[in-house]
C-alpha cells in the first residue's frame, strides 16, 4: 500500500514532501490506481485519502506549496503573472514579484504609471497565476486588486536596494523612452538629487494587493488526470470545490 491514510495527518514538509513523491510514483507507475480509486473500486490503493491535502484555510496550503517551491526553483519563485484588464474588459498580463501575502491577499509593487497601475485603478479587478514548473503546480487567484496603504508601501519601499529605490525614480514604466540614454540621464538626475541622503518612495509607485475571491490549487498528474481545487470565499469562510482538469 503506499500513502496510507496515517500519512495526511503529518505537517512537517519532510513527510508532506515523501508523501506527494509517493503519490507520483503510484500516479505514473500504474495510472490506472489513480482512476479506478475514482470509481471506487480499489480500496486498496489509499492515496485518494492523500490526493491533495486541502485544509480549511486556501492560504495553508499556498504557505506550503510556496514553501517547497522555493527550495525547488533554480530561480525567483515569487515570480508570478499579473492580468488586468482595462475599462473595456481587454486584458494584459506580466510578471511581478510577490511581496507579500497572509490572509488579505498577495502583494506585489509598481508604478502607478504603468499599464497595469492604470488598468487596476479603472477596472479595479484582477488575477495571478503561479507557475512552479519543478512542483508541477499552478496556483490561480482572481479577486479585488486594491491599492495598499501608504505605510505598507514605504515599508517595503525602504527594504530596496538604494540602486533600486533610484531606478523607481528614474522610470517612467511603461512609457515610451527615447533610447538608454535617456534613462541613464534621468538616472543621474535623481542618483544626484538624493545624494548620501535617504531615497523617499515616489508618490508614482506603490503597491496592490489581489483580495481574492477564488484561489485554485492544480497538481500534475499523469495522463492529464490532474487535480483542481478551487476556494471560494464565502462570509464565513471558504468553500472547496474539486474540478474536473
Ligand atoms: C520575473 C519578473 C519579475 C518582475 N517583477 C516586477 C514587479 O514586481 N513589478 C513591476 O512593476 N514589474 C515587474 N516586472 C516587469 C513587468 O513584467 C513589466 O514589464 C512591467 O511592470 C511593465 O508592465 P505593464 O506595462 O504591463 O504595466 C517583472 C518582470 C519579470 C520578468
Amino acid at each position: 500500500m503506499v500513502g496510507g491514510v496515517g500519512h495526511c495527518g503529518e505537517s512537517d514538509e519532510h513527510a508532506v514532501r515523501s508523501q506527494r513523491d509517493a503519490r507520483r510514483r503510484v500516479a505514473s507507475d500504474r495510472p490506472w490506481a489513480m482512476f479506478k480509486h475514482t470509481r471506487g473500486q480499489r480500496p486498496e490503493i489509499s492515496i485518494s485519502l492523500c490526493l491533495m491535502d486541502t485544509p480549511a484555510d486556501p492560504y495553508e496550503l499556498f504557505d506550503r506549496w510556496f514553501a517547497e517551491a522555493k527550495e525547488t526553483e533554480p530561480r525567483v519563485p515569487e515570480a508570478v503573472a499579473v492580468a488586468t484588464a482595462d475599462s473595456q474588459g481587454r486584458p494584459s498580463v506580466r510578471q511581478v514579484l510577490l511581496k507579500a501575502v497572509d490572509s488579505r491577499g498577495f502583494v506585489f509593487y509598481t508604478n502607478l504609471g504603468s499599464r497595469k497601475a492604470s488598468e487596476a485603478v479603472v477596472n479595479p479587478f484582477a488575477a495571478m497565476n503561479f507557475h512552479w514548473k519543478t512542483q508541477s503546480r499552478q496556483v490561480q487567484v482572481r479577486g479585488a486588486c486594491v491599492p495598499v496603504s501608504n505605510e505598507e508601501a514605504d515599508a517595503y519601499f525602504a527594504t530596496r536596494a538604494r540602486a533600486s529605490k533610484i531606478g523607481a525614480w528614474a522610470s517612467k514604466q511603461s512609457q515610451p523612452m527615447e533610447g538608454r540614454g535617456e534613462f541613464e540621464s534621468r538616472i543621474a538626475k535623481y542618483t544626484a538629487r538624493f545624494g548620501l541622503g535617504d531615497v523617499p518612495r515616489p508618490p508614482f509607485w506603490s503597491g496592490f494587493r489581489i483580495e481574492p475571491d477564488v484561489i485554485e490549487f492544480w497538481e500534475d498528474r499523469s495522463f492529464r488526470l490532474h487535480l483542481r481545487h478551487a476556494y471560494q470565499r464565502t462570509e464565513s469562510g471558504w468553500t472547496i470545490t474539486e474540478l474536473y482538469p
